[in-house]
C-alpha cells in the first residue's frame, strides 16, 4: 500500500520533537518535510530544531523555515514551558544552516501539494500561521489538501486563557481562516491531549530501545517531567496524539461539529468555538476529538520511537 504523503508543520518545542520522530517510525505515511512556524519560541529556534533533529537522527526529508509572526499581534509572550530555544534542556548537534531548504514553508505547503496531486495531508501542531499565508497565496490548496490533523484547541477550557489552546491563541486570526477554508480537518484537542500523559516508567522503557530517538525522547522526557515536578506542565504528548489520530483512530473517538475561532474579547481571544448542540444550524466543518485511549496510544507511540528512521 502506498504511503501516505506528510508535512509536519511545528514549532518544535518538546512535544513536537517527540511527534517528528515518531511519524519517522510511522510505516503508513511518508514526510515530505518538516516546516517550522513561530509558537513555543520564536522561529529562529523551532526551524533549528527540526533541521537538528532530522540531521541527527539522519531522517531523509526537506526542513523548511516558516512564518516568523502570528497575525495576531501577542507580543513578547514566550515562557519557559519549552526551554529557552524548545528542546528544554537537551542540546543537539547544530547541523550546517545551508542543509535548510531554500523555499518557504508555504510556498513548499503548496508545491508539494501540487506534487502529491491532492494525497497531501498536513500535521499541523503549532500556530497555524504557515497553512493561513500558503491559503491565502494559493486559495486552490483547498482542494489539494487531503486532510489537516490539527492539535488545536479544546471543546472545554484552554491551556494559554480560561478558554484558549496554545496553537490557536499564538494566531487566532490564522486559524480562523483554516477552519472556515473548507480543508477536511480533525482538531485534536486539549479535550484528549491532556490525558495523553507519560510518566518516568514510560520515559526510561523508551530509553530502553537504545536508538537515538529512543535516548532523546526519554531525555525531552525527563525535561518535561522535572518540569512537572516544579509545577510545569506534565509530559503531555499533545502533538503525537496529533499524528495517531491520522494513523490509529482507534485510539480517539471523534464527533463531527461546526468549528468557528474567536479572536476578541478579554477573556475569549483564541477560542474555539464547538458547537457541539448544533445551536447555529450549521454544517460541521470539523471532527473533533472527544476521547481517549490512553493504553491503545502509548503503545502505539513506543513502537514508532522504536521503529524511528526504519521504516
Ligand atoms: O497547547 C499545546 C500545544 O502548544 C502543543 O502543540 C505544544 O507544542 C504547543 O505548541
Ligand atoms: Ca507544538
Amino acid at each position: 500500500m502506498a504511503k501516505r504523503p506528510f508535512i509536519i508543520d511545528c514549532d518544535t518545542g518538546t512535544d513536537d520533537a517527540i511527534a517528528i520522530m515518531a511519524a519517522f517510525g510511522c510505516r503508513e505515511i511518508t514526510v515530505r518535510a518538516v516546516t517550522s512556524v513561530n509558537g513555543n519560541v520564536k522561529e529562529e529556534y523551532t526551524s533549528r530544531n527540526n533541521l537538528n533533529i532530522v540531521h541527527y537522527l539522519g531522517l531523509e526529508t526537506e526542513v523548511m523555515r516558516g512564518a516568523q509572526i502570528p497575525f495576531y499581534p501577542r507580543g513578547n509572550y514566550y515562557d519557559t514551558t519549552h526551554g529557552a530555544t524548545g528542546l528544554g534542556n537537551v542540546v543537539l548537534p547544530d547541523a550546517p544552516k545551508e542543509k535548510f531548504s531554500k523555499e518557504i514553508a508555504s510556498e513548499a505547503i503548496w508545491r508539494i501539494a501540487n506534487e502529491e496531486d491532492g494525497e497531501l495531508e498536513l500535521l499541523v501542531i503549532g500556530p497555524m500561521t504557515n497553512i493561513a499565508i500558503a491559503i491565502s497565496n494559493h486559495p486552490g490548496l483547498v482542494g489539494k489538501i487531503k486532510h489537516i490533523w490539527a492539535m488545536a484547541g479544546s471543546v472545554v477550557g484552554g491551556n494559554c486563557s480560561t478558554t484558549a489552546e496554545f496553537n490557536i491563541w499564538a494566531d487566532p486570526v490564522s486559524a480562523k481562516l483554516v477552519f472556515a477554508a473548507g480543508i477536511p480537518i480533525t482538531m485534536i484537542g486539549l479535550d484528549v491531549t491532556e490525558k495523553a500523559v507519560l510518566n518516568r516508567a514510560d520515559a526510561e522503557e523508551i530509553r530502553s530501545f537504545g536508538n537515538r530517538a529512543g535516548i532523546l525522547t526519554a531525555n525531552i522526557l525527563d525535561y518535561m517531567l522535572n518540569r512537572y515536578k516544579v509545577g510545569g506542565e506534565d509530559a503531555m504528548m499533545h502533538d503525537a496524539l496529533a499524528l495517531a489520530a491520522a494513523v490509529k483512530p482507534e485510539c480517539l473517538v471523534c464527533r463531527d461539529y461546526f468549528v468557528d475561532v474567536e479572536c476578541g474579547g478579554q477573556y475569549t481571544a483564541g477560542h474555539t468555538m464547538v458547537d457541539v448542540r448544533g445551536r447555529l444550524g450549521k454544517q460541521p466543518n470539523a471532527s473533533v476529538a472527544l476521547e481517549l485511549d490512553l493504553a491503545a496510544f502509548k503503545s502505539w507511540l513506543k513502537e514508532c520511537i522504536r521503529q524511528c528512521g526504519t521504516v
